[in-house]
């Protein structure tokens, strides 16, 4: 199954999404990795591997969110991606991209929601004083860090966690997640093949 995965940064879930089309047995490939930031360190990493790449600056667009997301749909589209997956993509969707590719994008969060939506969540993770946190994988709706969750990964917040480290055991947690949901969700798309 074909997919596209949207960045803005240094792609590391798209990294382990690239490890693990690379397995024969794995149900999905990447044909088109996207960032809204031409300077997003994950572009050289997918470009290493050998995967077609795009950046669709934002910045172009002025406040008109959904010109741009018209381009980025445009892009996904022509590369013959039927899902896709945000790793780290930076940016509010508006309902033009949602309903566009609704129950066929997927979105990673450092948290577990409904817990922390949006920013820095790992330092409102400790504010808080939660003994437990973690990722979720969720459809996207319009609703920013809300849609239906398809799984989650837990981690415990030590009593010596900094925001660096909680970040770090949580994000071992969503490079295993990542490839194991969207797995699911193909299986689920296309039974039996
Ligand atoms: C991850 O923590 C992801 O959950 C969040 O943004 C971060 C992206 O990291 N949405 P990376 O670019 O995949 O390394």
């Amino acid at each position: 199954t074909p997919i596209a995965v949207l960045i803005s940064g240094r792609g590391s879930n798209m990294r382990a999404l690239i490890e693990a089309c690379a397995r024969p047995d794995y149900p999905a490939r990447i044909v088109l990795v996207l960032s809204n930031r031409p300077d997003a360190g994950g572009l050289e990493v997918a470009r290493e591997a050998g995967l077609p790449t795009i950046a669709i600056d934002h910045k172009a667009f002025g406040k008109d969110r959904e010109a741009h997301e018209i381009k980025v749909d445009e892009a996904i589209k022509a590369s013959g991606a039927e899902i896709v997956c945000l790793a780290g993509y930076m940016r509010v969707l508006t309902p033009y991209l949602v309903n566009a590719w609704h129950g066929k994008m997927l979105n990673i969060h450092p948290s577990l929601l409904p817990a922390f939506p949006g920013l820095h969540t790992h330092e409102a993770a400790i504010a808080a004083g939660a003994n437990e946190h973690g990722c979720t994988i969720h459809f996207v709706t319009s609703g920013v860090d809300e849609g239906p969750v398809l799984a989650q990964a837990r981690v415990p917040v030590l009593p010596s966690d900094t925001p660096e480290t909680l970040a770090a055991r949580v994000l071992e947690q969503e490079h295993q997640l990542y490839p194991r949901v969207l797995a699911d969700v193909i299986s689920r798309l296309h039974p039996g093949v």
